[in-house]
């Protein structure tokens, strides 16, 4: 179907777009849940591409499945951890008692008459699960198309680790969500005096390419001194700061930032990783790092207070973004502007060549 007015572009995509969507984003890693929220004997719920699944610890293993008994149909993520012997810990459904051992095969069903088999239909699938950076992450394709998204520095040990914050699902896509974090032309308008000014509106300079499965992309741009280091709350002293952009296609950005006026080896890491759980639904895990002020507290007040402004700031815009899959460019829906949008325009055409912008 063609989009052909403004006033089309609202409506909800159509279910082949969604599922097309839906196929295209299953091959890669996706982060689903903090690890630390991972309760040792207990199952947890969570969605991805709007499929219920569950994650588990059994026998010391991270377990994901999908979180519908094969029996009726309830969710396993309400059942419990039981031993059964010769397979261990198992996740037993809360209903009629079945229990799936780790490969997802049911082993134990409480009613089977006396000489009867477990069907060996009888499963529920499993799927690629990992867990680094504090959150597990979760591939539902056999072969993923990609490794799972490094970040750099977070695990070198040189680094003061900030806290992983998990913010509340935003509606709206997950392409649109890492591209408000790509854009580098908003910030005077969303975020004036935080991260822009509207007396310097010009783009700044970009060098894009492709390494390996990531986009980066390296700038020079003026921001108020506060931006990125959290010591000065002065807007009005601005500063040049160099940023090397990593993104890890489809879901993860990391922002690499130094001021380009001192040479004191300072840098600051801030990253985001997304979750889409639905077409419209999008959980943002964010988290930043620091190689100075290491005698100081991991959590700085002042510089997360700053970082739930500028996301409430970004929020209201992208859910407001239409149509809510992103277009292919053939469509012409969209006018990126060239040199300023650079790396969206390179972020979108690569996500075009796997097949992700499925709008229309
Ligand atoms: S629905 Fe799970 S055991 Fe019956
Ligand atoms: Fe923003």
């Amino acid at each position: 179907m063609k989009l052909t007015t403004q006033s089309q572009l609202a409506r909800t995509p159509t279910a082949e777009a969604i599922e097309t969507y839906y196929a295209s984003m299953r091959r890669f890693w996706h982060p689903v849940l903090p690890s630390e929220q991972l309760v040792d004997g207990k199952p947890s719920s969570v969605e991805l591409l709007e499929e219920p699944l569950v994650i588990v610890r059994l026998n010391g293993d991270l377990v994901i499945m999908e979180d519908i008994c094969r029996h009726f149909q309830a969710q396993l993520s309400l059942g419990e951890i039981r031993e059964i012997p010769g397979s261990g810990e198992c996740l037993m459904c809360p209903y009629h008692g079945w229990t799936y051992a780790e490969d997802g095969q049911c082993v134990d069903i409480p009613q089977l008459s006396a000489g009867r088999e477990i069907p060996s239909s009888a499963r529920v699938p499993t799927f690629h699960i990992q867990e680094r950076y504090g959150l597990i992450w979760v591939c539902l394709d056999p072969n993923p198309a990609f490794h799972l998204p490094d970040l750099p520095h977070l695990d070198d040990g040189t680094y003061q680790i900030g806290p992983l914050r998990t913010y509340a699902p935003w509606i709206a896509s997950a392409p649109r969500v890492i591209m408000a974090a790509l854009d580098d032309t908003h910030g005077p308008w969303v975020h004036p005096g935080l991260v822009g000014n509207r007396s310097h509106p010009l783009p700044p300079e970009h060098r894009v390419w492709r390494e390996g499965q990531y986009l980066k992309v390296e700038i020079i741009m003026t921001q108020p001194n506060n931006a990125t280091i959290a010591e000065s709350n002065d807007d009005s002293a601005v500063r040049e700061v160099a940023i090397t952009t990593t993104v890890g296609i489809p879901n993860t950005i990391h922002f690499d930032i130094r001021a380009t006026d001192s040479s004191d080896g300072r840098h600051t890491l801030i990253w985001q990783a997304v979750c889409p759980q639905r077409w419209n639904s999008t959980l943002t895990f964010w988290g930043s790092a620091r190689n100075y002020d290491h005698d100081k507290p991991a959590y700085d007040v002042d510089f997360e207070a700053l970082q739930d402004t500028l996301r409430e700031q970004d929020r209201r815009i992208v859910e407001s973004q239409r149509p809510w899959l992103l277009p292919p460019f053939w469509t012409k829906i969209e006018l990126p502007l060239r040199p300023a949008d650079l790396p969206l325009i390179e972020y979108q055409s690569w996500l075009d060549e796997l097949g992700i912008t499925t709008a229309v």
